[in-house]
């Protein structure tokens, strides 16, 4: 998570409680070779020798790009120490999972017990504390696509307009999770990185695209010109919401989805408009929060002929 927008109400990456990628392939040792085949960890060492890289950092005014925060936000995994913030890796395990100073221990501590020992309703438990001081599971699929989005979606006007950056990833979330970023090497103890299954994937796609409608709506609530960024926005909520419709139209026993559709046409895609557009997100918000609650993605099939195929994930996974 892009630590310069606090105001976004996330923490996922302090870097006061950032342990690194080291800490975490301790344990995690074939998750961290996956990860070390991926642009997220390349970056680190890519992104800055790039022509591009150098002068997008020129138009901004930004001296070095590796001491800059707003190019460390997206690109690098900063962690706090002593009185200085070090970028460390690239995106690593904390981007996405949240920093681990306060739930490392606890996720993988059994209760005190072990494996076999520990009960399920200390499981529960265990998995609950570690969730309320920040981690983010796999299971909390809306969480971990807002946290996609907050770096895949270029939420600051000026790098796009000013210092002509992409305004964002053509992102979706079940070809850009089950590509080369895949891992899930954890609970199939290592023989298989397992893809995930159906009704998860319906899930993902779903909720990937209602966090992509509102991220959009959010960003051209903010966007102040009207050039690149605020189009380039306007544009990303549209589609959302056209693919949202065509989504209600397939899986009609799920009426969330067009409660979705609705919101995203509930406030004009323009300038000087943020009330009503914070206001559609936030209602878009709520209702992913529902469907969440609510699904498993088991009654969904409806959605299959709309979800990427293995033709277009995003590189190939380990
Ligand atoms: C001391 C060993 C150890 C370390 C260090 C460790 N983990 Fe784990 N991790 C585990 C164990 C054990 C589990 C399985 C726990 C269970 O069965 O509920 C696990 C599970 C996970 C899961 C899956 C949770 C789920 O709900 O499926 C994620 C994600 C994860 N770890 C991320 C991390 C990250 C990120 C770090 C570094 C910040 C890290 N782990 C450090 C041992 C460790
Ligand atoms: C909000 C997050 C965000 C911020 C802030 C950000 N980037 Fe990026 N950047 C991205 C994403 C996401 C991509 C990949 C876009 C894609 O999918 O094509 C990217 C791609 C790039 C690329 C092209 C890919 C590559 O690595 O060659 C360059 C160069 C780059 N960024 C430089 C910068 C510089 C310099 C800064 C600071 C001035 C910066 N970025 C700030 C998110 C960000
Ligand atoms: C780009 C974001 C991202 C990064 C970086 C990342 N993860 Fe994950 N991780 C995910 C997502 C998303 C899933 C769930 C994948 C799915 O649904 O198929 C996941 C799943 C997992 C799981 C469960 C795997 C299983 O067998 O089900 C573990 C354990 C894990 N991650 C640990 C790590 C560790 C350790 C690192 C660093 C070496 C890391 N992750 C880096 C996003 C990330
Ligand atoms: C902290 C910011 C950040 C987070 C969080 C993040 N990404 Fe990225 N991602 C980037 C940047 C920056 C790049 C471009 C890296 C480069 O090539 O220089 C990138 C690149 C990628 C690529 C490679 C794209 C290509 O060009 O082939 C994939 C796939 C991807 N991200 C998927 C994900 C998924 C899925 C998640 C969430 C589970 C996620 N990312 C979370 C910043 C982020």
């Amino acid at each position: 998570m892009v630590f310069g927008l606090a105001a976004e109400g996330t923490v996922a990456s302090d870097p006061a409680k950032i342990v690194g990628p080291n800490a975490c392939a301790e344990c995690h040792k074939q998750e961290s070779e996956a990860w070390q085949a991926t642009h997220h960890f390349k970056t680190f060492r890519e992104m800055p020798r790039k022509k591009e890289a150098n002068q997008i950092a020129e138009r901004m005014g930004i001296q070095r790009i590796r001491s800059d925060s707003m190019c460390l936000g997206c690109h690098y995994t900063v962690q706090q120490k002593d009185s200085a913030k070090q970028p460390i890796a690239g995106i690593s395990c904390e981007s996405c999972h949240s920093a681990g100073e306060d739930w490392i221990k606890v996720h993988s501590g059994f209760s005190g017990k072990n494996e076999k020992t520990e009960t399920k309703a200390e499981k529960e438990a265990r998995l609950k504390l570690a969730d309320s001081k920040g981690m983010i599971r796999p299971s909390s699929i809306y969480r971990l696509a807002k946290n996609c989005y907050s770096c895949h979606v270029v939420p600051q006007e000026d790098l796009v307009n000013k210092g002509g950056h992409t305004a964002g990833s053509a992102f979706e979330m079940v070809s850009w999770s089950q590509g080369e970023v895949r891992h899930n090497t954890w609970h199939s103890k290592g023989k298989e990185n397992v893809p995930a299954n159906a009704a998860r994937k319906r899930l993902l796609y779903l909720i990937g695209l209602g966090v992509e409608l509102e991220t959009a709506l959010r960003a051209v609530g903010k966007a102040t010109a009207r050039r690149t960024y605020a189009f380039a926005m306007a544009k990303r909520a549209d589609r959302a919401r056209k693919q949202l419709a065509d989504a209600a139209k397939a899986a009609p026993n799920v009426p969330e989805i067009a409660k979705l559709v609705e919101y995203g046409h509930s406030a004009g895609l323009k300038l000087n408009n943020e009330r009503f557009l914070a206001a559609a997100a936030d209602g878009v918000s709520k209702t992913l929060t529902s469907i969440s609650e609510k699904y498993d993605g088991s009654t969904m099939a409806g959605l299959d002929s709309l979800i990427p195929g293995p033709d277009k994930f995003k590189g190939a996974p380990k």
